[in-house]
């Protein structure tokens, strides 16, 4: 039996990870200060004895005895971590040396939800792990980007000084039940507008591009990840490498919800990035992995979450 840590374990994929981990056999502490999730989202996984929950704030440390650590803990869509973008930077900044902190001091291992953001608007199409971005650091998104790019340095510095067992993954835009339906992420925005009959909004033009991958295949390769030996580290990106539109989206949502809402045009936000794709050939090789459910499928499961709520 391992003791494993989840910070941000009431979250969007936190929330699932717990799922998935809590399997009767390991013991989960899922930590969240529900800046960006509610206990809704775990609330099912409380009856266990096995399954813990602690509200803290992880800008603060902490003292727990924990064999492996998933450092999730972050508000993941620009509504949410523009809020309070010092914040946003002290969680990510912060909350990654407590974590590391914790991490040496008990010899666990320790996982980091790193993100595409790290290559910015790139200029490099797809992005590979070797590529060092693109990335504005004084603008909307940089609490986030430059956070996230000074987390890594320090999972990285933490390896090399103190020899932790670190894992960091760089996670591509990841949809499926349980997303915040007013987090303003592309999808959930499409879906809940859809579902309302609401107009459609997509910024500028419609011809910036995505890669969606659905939220099973993305915790199934973090615990594959997690499982390697020790000295494989990442940077690792996981993410679906199939490419769409931002139209190509909207219309297929309008298809599978029967919508008859209409697509309207808005502003681009500062930074939008033009393209996005990963090569996930890192993973594939290593891992033997690669994303299962393709957008149709995924999003027809995502709106049945939706209309449910
Ligand atoms: N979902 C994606 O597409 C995606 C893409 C790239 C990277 N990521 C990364 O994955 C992680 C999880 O993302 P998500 O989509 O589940 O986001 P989310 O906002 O749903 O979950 C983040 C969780 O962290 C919690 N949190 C925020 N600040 C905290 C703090 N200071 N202390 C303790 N808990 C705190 C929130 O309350 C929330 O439960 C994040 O680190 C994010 O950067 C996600």
């Amino acid at each position: 039996m391992k003791r494993i840590l989840i910070t941000g374990g009431a979250g969007f994929l936190g929330s699932h990870l717990c799922e998935k981990l809590h399997n009767g056999k390991n013991e989960i502490i899922c930590l969240d200060n529900y800046y960006s999730s509610s206990k809704q989202n775990i609330i099912h996984l409380l009856q266990n004895p096995r399954f813990e929950l602690l509200r803290h704030d992880i800008t603060f440390p902490i003292y727990i005895e924990v064999d492996e650590i998933y450092n999730l803990a972050c508000p993941a869509s620009p509504v949410h971590y523009q809020r309070d973008p010092v914040q946003t930077s002290k969680t990510i900044v912060h909350g990654a040396i407590n974590m590391l902190g914790l991490a040496k001091r008990v010899g666990a291992k320790i996982f980091q939800a790193s993100t595409s953001e790290v290559y910015g608007d790139p200029l490099i199409h797809p992005q590979t792990e070797n590529y060092w971005g693109n990335v504005n650091p004084v603008g909307i998104r940089s609490c986030y980007d430059e956070g996230k790019r000074c987390a890594e340095t320090l999972f990285f510095d933490y390896q090399l000084q103190h020899n932790l067992d670190i894992k960091v993954a760089r996670i591509f835009n990841t949809y499926g039940p349980g997303m915040h339906p007013n987090d303003g992420r592309v999808v959930s925005n499409f879906i809940v507008q859809a579902i309302k009959g609401k107009d459609i909004t997509i910024y500028g033009d419609g011809s910036q591009t995505r890669s969606f991958c659905y939220v099973d295949d993305l915790v199934n390769v973090i615990i594959k990840f997690m499982k390697t030996e020790k000295g494989f580290t990442g940077p690792m990106n996981i993410g679906n490498p199939n490419e769409f539109t931002m139209l190509e989206l909207a219309e297929l949502t309008l298809e599978l919800t029967n919508s008859k809402s209409k697509i309207i045009h808005q502003t681009l936000p500062e930074d939008d990035p033009k393209q996005r794709q990963p090569d996930i050939s890192l993973a594939k090789e290593k891992l033997n992995w690669e994303p299962k459910i393709q957008l149709r499928d995924g999003l027809e499961r995502t709106i049945k979450y939706f209309q449910s709520l």
